[in-house]
C-alpha cells in the first residue's frame, strides 16, 4: 500500500518467485509502472477512499504512508481486513512519539521540535505521549 518508488515491491517480487504475485498500490503509480517484473501488478488506489479486497493477501505491507494521511482510520481498517486468515500485516512508520528533543538545544528549539513532532491536535501521537 503506498508503494512509492517500488523498492519493497521489487524485493518482494524476488522473494515470491515465478509462482507468486505482488500487487503494489499508490495514488501516484508512475514509479511503480516502471517496474517490469512478470509477477508484478500495479493498482492506482487511494487507501483512504477506495475499497480493497478483504482476506485476499498473504502479506500486506506499508511503509511511511499512514503518517501522511490526515484521516488514517479508514485506511487502517482496510489494511487490517486485507490479509487472509493467518496472513501478515506489516506497518512501518517513523517513531515521532518517543522522540525527545535535547534540552541543551535551548527552549525555542525544544518547543519547535515538540510542536512539529507531536502537536496537541495530531491525534493518536498526542494521546500516547502522556503515557510514555
Ligand atoms: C513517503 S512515500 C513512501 C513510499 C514507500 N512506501 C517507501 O517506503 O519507499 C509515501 C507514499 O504514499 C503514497 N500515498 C499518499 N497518500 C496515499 C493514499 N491516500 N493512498 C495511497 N497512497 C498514498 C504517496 O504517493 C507516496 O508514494
Amino acid at each position: 500500500m503506498g508503494g512509492g518508488g517500488g523498492s519493497v515491491a521489487a524485493w518482494l517480487c524476488d522473494r515470491v518467485g515465478p509462482t507468486g504475485g505482488v500487487l503494489a498500490t499508490d495514488l501516484d503509480t508512475r514509479f511503480l509502472d516502471a517496474l517490469d517484473r512478470p509477477n508484478f501488478q500495479v493498482l492506482r488506489h487511494d487507501i483512504v477512499h477506495d475499497p480493497l479486497p478483504a482476506e485476499a493477501f498473504d502479506l500486506v505491507h506499508t511503509r511511511l504512508v499512514l503518517g501522511h494521511l490526515p484521516n488514517r482510520a479508514p485506511a487502517l481498517d482496510r489494511m487490517i481486513a486485507a490479509p487472509k486468515p493467518g496472513g501478515w500485516l506489516v506497518l512501518e512508520e517513523m517513531d515521532f512519539v518517543s522522540l525527545a528533543p535535547d534540552p541543551s538545544s535551548g527552549a525555542e528549539a525544544v518547543a519547535l521540535i515538540e510542536g512539529v513532532c507531536c502537536p496537541p491536535s495530531s491525534g493518536d501521537g498526542a494521546q500516547l505521549r502522556p503515557l510514555l
